[in-house]
């Protein structure tokens, strides 16, 4: 059954941006930098920016009348937050994770939410080689060394530094989810000269053999298998700890772990203990449980941690941004949901995008909105100029506006 909507009709007209009415209103909610999202946007909505970090910061003028909203991580939206917007539409996540948007009472409301998955595969299965590379050559601990002043004189420091050093041809790599990011390590890691095996129940047969993969059907043969596991699984509520003290031990003695995914897929506290031991040989994360990392892995050897940054690049926070405008842009020349890429609350719209019953949600207001460009933005900043024909309306907030409430008065 679909969810209740009752209040759709009610509450969301159309996004409109037709020359007789004033210019949709889209505001970037946590952030300031808008110069990304302008190009994309100018021509077809008035941009501002709040750089809130709780909706008591966001001014009323946004609140009434911003038809979309831009959003960082830094910002929670409760459904009593969500509840202030009186014209909102659309919310898109600029990142991938939408856990500080409460999406379920965003489609209660009709708002539909949206993320961006895609960006910066290329970057965190980059650093993922990068890490594997680093425990098998150990060149992290080796720099090290060097910058602390140890003097190699012969082969002997060296062989002695260089313990633990291993070849990586014929070793198997082990990865926990083939999905965008876990499939880019494959590629990567089959030319180094790994065998590939994945895990992962949710695919359908046969990828193994468009990629040349081994698959195993069961968490336990992957870990027994594997020289290296990485982990390239989505956090959910049935993988929460999925490495732990039970798993850790189904895995090749002296082997290698990675996770550049979410920390709460490894109980720092088993891992921790394992390093001590040497039942892991080395691990490295670029992710942890509790983020700043600080927690039972701190005197932990043989572990190399980066602070969440695999996915960075300046290329890929480019195209984020880029891809999170161009869904905006998309939901204000188009239908939504039908015209979204990446809505994570459609089945709250389903009924519209099927040409809507009775009381569905095309008779309150999920029309084609008035446009005066027909066509889909480019992921490209700087080639959204306006179209030609006559010049948008006068607006009454300027293009790039900071729109922040007054600090709250002490009382
Ligand atoms: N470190 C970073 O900066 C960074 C950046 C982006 C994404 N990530 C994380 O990387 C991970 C992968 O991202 P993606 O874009 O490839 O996701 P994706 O959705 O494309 O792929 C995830 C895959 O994991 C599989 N899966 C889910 N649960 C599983 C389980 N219990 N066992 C085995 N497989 C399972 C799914 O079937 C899917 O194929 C996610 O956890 C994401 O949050 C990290």
């Amino acid at each position: 059954m679909l969810p209740k909507r009752s209040r759709l009709g009610e509450v969301r007209g159309p996004i409109s941006n037709g020359p007789m009415q004033s210019r949709p209103l889209v505001a970037l909610l946590d952030g300031r930098d808008c110069s990304i999202e302008m190009p994309i946007l100018k021509d077809v909505a008035t941009v501002a920016f709040c750089d809130a970090q709780s909706t008591s910061e966001i001014h009323e003028k946004v609140l009434n009348e911003a038809v979309g909203a831009l959003m960082w991580h830094t910002i929670i939206l409760t459904k009593e937050d969500l509840e202030k917007f009186k014209a909102l539409r659309i919310i898109v996540r600029i990142g991938s994770g939408v856990d500080n948007i409460d999406v379920k009472a965003a489609g209660e409301l009709g708002i539909a939410v949206c993320n961006v998955p895609g960006y910066g595969v290329e970057e965190v299965a980059d650093t993922t080689m990068c890490l594997i590379l680093n425990l098998y050559r150990r060149t992290y601990w080796l720099a090290n060394m060097v910058r602390e002043g140890k003097k190699f004189t012969g082969p002997e420091q060296v062989r002695d530094a260089a313990q633990g050093c291993a070849r990586i041809r014929g070793d198997t790599l082990g990865l926990v989810g083939l999905g965008r990011i876990g499939s880019a390590v494959a590629l990567r890691a089959k030319v180094f000269g790994f065998n590939v095996s994945f895990y992962d129940p949710y695919l359908p047969d046969g990828i193994e053999k468009s990629l040349g993969l081994t698959r195993v059907y069961t968490l336990q043969e992957l870990l027994f298998h594997s020289d290296c596991v990485s982990l390239h699984c989505t956090l959910n509520e049935h993988n929460h700890h999925l490495i732990n003290e039970f798993t850790i031990k189904q895995m090749r003695p002296g082997a290698f772990l990675v996770n550049t995914a979410r920390g709460g897929l490894v109980d720092d506290e088993a891992l921790a203990h394992a390093l001590k031991q040497g039942r892991i040989r080395a691990a490295a994360l670029d992710v942890h449980e509790n983020e700043p990392y600080n927690g039972a892995l701190k005197d932990a050897p043989n572990l190399l941690c980066t602070p969440h940054a695999a996915f960075y690049s300046e290329a890929a926070t480019t195209e984020l941004r880029e891809m999170a405008a161009s869904e905006i842009r998309r939901a204000i020349i188009g239908n939504i949901p039908d015209c979204l890429r990446n809505c994570v609350n459609k089945e709250y719209f389903l009924r519209s995008s099927t040409g809507g019953g009775a009381g569905g949600y095309s008779e309150g207001g999920l029309q084609q909105a008035h446009s005066t460009t027909p066509l889909e933005a480019p992921h490209s900043a700087g080639s959204h100029g306006p179209p030609s024909g006559p010049p948008p309306p006068s607006v009454a907030v300027p293009p790039v506006s900071a729109v922040t409430a007054p600090p709250p008065q002490a009382s």
